[in-house]
């Protein structure tokens, strides 16, 4: 019989009888994985961890996020199931680096702290570690089969390194460029929609003046609400409904999010590692920039959430031609350490900033936008003072790599010296992380966005 999956999601662990066809697994960049099984009464769980122990003094009714809490908690879980710490095994896996490292990035070693207590605790417990993977730069996914006991770890996606020989010719700029016109647009109203958000001066009269004459727009603001608010069943009816229900802020940046929703469904292939993981991984950037230029005032915030939302619309133009080189590029992001901007210059002459620059020039996207998503991955290559790049490139490393299963993209340079641009120590970094609603590392960020507060 074919075992069913099921995915443990960050901050969370799931404890089951042994002995039927389900196979437990978490997805992991830095965030750290421990499963463990009673061989004896067949009893097992896994646990998915986002950080060593709590630093910003935020209450959470997650204790599966830190380490020193989870652990407790998940011995406690699987004691209450049957289970006996004499004839548990535990494997533990995860920890990758946030980033590729400078000595000053090693304070940002969050993954290696998380293993670190995770080992000193099932020390302290008396649970023998039957196999451990941690560190490195790589994501990884843990499993656990309830039916036989036994654990995998796995490189993701990214890592498959096919032996066979490989034959591609690069494409010409021309057919890059003209694959643009093969792509569905973004509608002309959310495009303006997006400079009046931007402009700093958004009019929410009229912006909700220009969703409400557009059908297509209300219709997938409505849909995201809803998906979002109702698990798909329709109870926002209108504009003027989820302008209640959720305020104005809420509701330009779902106005916006929908808008582009479409545009990134249009390419999943190579890129992302799960169905629609681009546009979560946009979505998830946008939330996390947001809640940044909050942070730190270094930007405004919904110019910082619309960067995040576009950092990547490159990469929807370059995903034909990366999945007719896909082997490459799977080999070249091993090599290259996941410098994903190296790869796509080698294999395709063009990388996604660079397009993706050009794509908001052709949509008369504000300058500063432009300006973010040309430099998200080099943002001291950009203009001096401005720091929404800075905010955009925090906030795609942190989704890069806590929200794993999506796809790991890293760039040179020392992503601690970036930080201070925008006035954040090491120290800061991990409360802030810890500050952030669980579910923007979730495969479906925007349910965040619609939580009232
Ligand atoms: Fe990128
Ligand atoms: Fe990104």
């Amino acid at each position: 019989m074919e075992s069913n999956i099921h995915y443990v999601a960050s901050g969370q662990f799931l404890v089951a009888a042994g002995r039927q066809p389900l196979i437990l697994k978490a997805l992991l960049g830095t965030c750290v994985g421990v499963s463990i099984y009673d061989t004896v009464a067949g009893i097992g769980g896994l646990l998915h961890i986002l950080l060593p122990e709590p630093v910003s003094g935020a209450s959470d009714t997650h204790p599966g996020k830190y380490a020193s809490t989870g652990v407790p908690a998940f011995l406690k879980a699987l004691i209450e199931k049957g289970a006996h710490p004499d004839n548990m095994r535990a494997t533990v896996a995860g920890g990758a680096l946030v980033g590729p490292v400078s000595e000053q990035d090693m304070a940002l070693d969050i993954g290696g702290r998380t293993a670190e207590k995770v080992h000193e605790l099932l020390k302290r417990y008396n649970i023998p570690v039957n196999a451990s993977e941690t560190g490195g730069f790589f994501t990884c996914t843990l499993e656990l089969d309830l039916n036989t006991g036994k654990n995998r770890i796995c490189p993701s996606g990214l890592l498959r390194d096919p032996e066979e020989a490989f034959h591609y010719t690069a494409p010409s700029a021309d057919a890059i460029a003209a694959s643009v016109t093969g792509l569905k647009p973004i509608p002309q109203v959310a495009l303006k929609i997006l400079r009046m958000v931007t402009s700093e001066e958004a009019d929410f009269k009229t912006i909700a003046a220009e969703v409400r004459k557009d059908q297509v727009i209300t219709a997938q603001t409505l849909r995201m609400c809803n998906a979002a608010l109702y698990s798909g069943r329709n109870q926002v009816a209108s504009i003027d409904d989820a302008l209640i229900l959720l305020g104005q802020d809420a509701l330009i940046k779902s106005i916006i999010s929908s808008s582009l929703k479409t545009f990134y469904r249009q390419s999943d292939s190579v890129y992302s590692l799960c169905k629609g993981g681009l546009f979560h991984h946009a979505m998830g950037t946008a939330i996390v920039a947001d809640q940044l230029a909050a942070h730190t005032g270094a930007a405004h915030r919904a110019t910082a959430y619309t960067a995040g939302l576009l950092h990547d619309i490159g990469m929807v133009v370059l995903d034909q031609h990366i999945t007719s080189a896909c082997p490459l590029f799977y080999r070249g992001m091993k090599k290259e350490n996941h410098r994903i901007l190296e790869v796509e210059k080698r294999i395709l002459g063009v990388d996604h900033c660079e397009v993706g620059a050009k794509l908001g020039l052709k949509w008369a996207f504000p300058g500063n936008l432009i300006h973010a998503i040309r430099h998200h991955h080099s943002p001291e290559e950009g203009k001096d003072g401005d720091k929404l790049a800075y905010i955009v490139h925090a906030a795609d490393i942190i989704m890069s790599r806590f929200q794993s299963g999506v796809f790991p993209e890293s760039s040179k340079g020392s992503i601690a010296d970036r930080l201070a641009v925008i006035g954040m120590g090491p120290a800061d970094f991990e409360k802030f992380i810890d500050q952030l609603p669980m579910g923007v590392f979730s495969m479906q960020p925007e349910t965040v966005l619609f939580k009232k507060t």
